[in-house]
Order: C-alpha cells, then structure tokens, then sequence
C-alpha cells in the first residue's frame, strides 16, 4: 500500500477538472496498553464532516456500494478486519485493500466505488461530506460514464 501525507486534491493529467482518489495515512500512537488513531477535519480531511456512517455484519461474498455520488466527497477508513475498495473514475480504476485502521481512502466526488472481499467482523468507517440525500447518487454505471465524459 503506497504510503501518503497528501491531504489535498490533484487533477488527472488526462482530465485536468477530473480528480483521483488517495490514501490518507492517520496519526497512530502505538502502546503497549493499545494502539490510538484519530481524524481531525482541518488537518487531515479536504472536506467539513457532514456525515458519518459505518458498515458492518456483511455476510460473506456481498459487495456494497455500486454508485457514484454527484457532490458527496468521502474518507472510507477500514476500523476492523479487511475489505477492498474499488473505484472508478470514469476513464481509470484503482483498488486499494483496507487492512489497517490507520489509513483512509479518499474519494472525490463523481466516483464510482464498491466495497467487496468483506472479512468476518470487518467494519467500514466512512465520512461524508454532505448529510443523505438520495438525489446524490447515480446508481447506473453507463449514466455515470455519461456524465464523466461531459
Ligand atoms: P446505500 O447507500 O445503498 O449503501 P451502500 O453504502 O452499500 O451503497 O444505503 C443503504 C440504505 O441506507 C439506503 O436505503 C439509504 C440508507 N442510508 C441512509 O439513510 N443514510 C445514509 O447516510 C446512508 C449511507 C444510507
């Protein structure tokens, strides 16, 4: 897993208005009493928090997600256990496995994204830059695709 203190958004070369996903790597203060990690929204999010929510008992081989957000930006932190994020920009796909709570992934907006290879007792942090709204998602791949390319 490619390590990064990069907090802040760089356009595609291919697509200057196009943004990409990135690791985000949390402060970790490892103890012999146990480790703390933690998240901070000026110092390590590009967004205000909106929104928190988390996933968890996915029985084994479900895959969530399958959407894209209009506005919504995200940081996806894998708490526990294992499972593995992928996402698609449009013209590029990048696949990260999230298996330790100290890294988050970033997820700019207009990103098409799954959640799948759920571990036993895995659990999916994820913050969000808006509060729900079901007008935000665009649930077709190929109208996703559309839109990417306007
Ligand atoms: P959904 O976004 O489909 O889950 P996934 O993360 O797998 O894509 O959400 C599942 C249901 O939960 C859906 O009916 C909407 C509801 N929901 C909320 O009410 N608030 C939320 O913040 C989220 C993420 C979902």
């Amino acid at each position: 897993m490619i390590h990064s203190h990069n907090v802040f958004n760089y356009p595609s070369p291919q697509h200057p208005a196009r943004m990409e996903p990135y690791i985000i790597k949390l402060p970790r203060y490892l103890d012999t009493r146990g480790n703390l990690s933690f998240i901070e929204e000026d110092t390590h999010l590009p967004f205000k928090i909106r929104r928190v929510y988390w996933i968890y008992d996915v029985p084994g081989g479900e895959i969530r997600g399958g959407h894209a957000f209009r506005q919504t930006e995200e940081l996806i932190v894998g708490l526990s256990g294992s499972f593995e994020v992928v996402l698609h920009n449009g013209y590029k796909e990048f696949r990260y496995l999230l298996n330790r709570s100290y890294y988050g992934i970033y997820v700019p907006k207009m990103i098409w994204r799954m959640l799948d290879n759920f571990s036993t007792n895995s659990l999916a942090l994820i913050i969000a830059s808006t509060e729900y709204f079901d007008a935000d998602y665009i649930r077709d791949f190929e109208e996703f695709r559309e839109l990417c390319t306007e």
